[in-house]
């Protein structure tokens, strides 16, 4: 039974459909903690009315990033974590942090990548004149919203949208996308050679 630890920052919509997701498909893992780096972070109370273990890990308590890494990976560790999930965290991670846990350290970016990292992805998308939008999940690497890509989401950019429409829409895929990518991960599906995932029984890493 593999641990999964889940970070967030925020709503946690991501987080609730993998705790979803884990339950309804009896995953061979289990959600064995939720931590966040801000107190206020809504998805808190799902995680701890699940009864799944919550913590906090106050980025603003650390004088430096190094700090801050190292606390995070100390609460991370004491819940036995196999796999490590980033589910709108949103703290820029060390190169050292990364290294910890390489491999077995995923993300979901609300874009095509390598199209549109950082920030405002949906304005900028938009603003492009983009038809497609979508999200990835990756395997998190030094360099931000980089990585060797698991699986992407492709919905359409429609004439008249904002970006908070847009948004909806991403979001609504990313909650399809992430569990399909991180059961995978779960079942030792995923093989990366030369910076390519592959699924291993050739599923479509692709949702559209
Ligand atoms: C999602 O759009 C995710 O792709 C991005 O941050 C957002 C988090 O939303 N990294 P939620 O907290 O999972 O609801």
């Amino acid at each position: 039974m593999k641990r999964i630890v889940i970070l967030i920052s925020g709503r946690g919509s991501n987080m609730e459909a993998l705790v979803e997701a884990c339950a309804r498909e009896a995953w061979s893992a289990r959600v064995a903690a939720v931590i966040s780096n801000r107190a206020d972070a809504a998805g808190l109370a799902y995680a701890a009315a699940r009864g799944i273990a919550t913590a906090v890990v106050e980025h603003r308590a650390y004088a430096d990033r190094e700090g801050f890494d190292a606390a995070l990976a100390q609460a991370i560790d004491a819940h036995g974590a196999d796999l490590v999930v980033l589910a709108g965290f949103m703290r820029i991670l060390t190169p050292g942090f990364v290294q910890r846990y390489a491999g077995r350290l995923l993300n979901i970016h609300p874009s095509l990548l390598p199209a549109f990292p950082g920030l405002h992805t949906h304005r900028r998308a938009i603003e492009a004149g983009c038809k497609l939008a979508g999200a990835t999940v990756h395997y998190v690497t030094a360099a931000l919203d980089h990585g060797p890509i698991v699986a992407q989401a492709v919905v359409p950019v429609l004439s008249g949208d904002t970006e908070h429409t847009l948004a909806a829409r991403v979001l609504a895929s990313e909650h399809r996308l992430y569990p399909m990518a991180v059961r995978w991960a779960v079942d030792d599906a995923l093989l990366t050679a030369d910076g390519v995932v592959r699924q291993r029984d050739g599923a479509p890493q692709l949702l559209l």
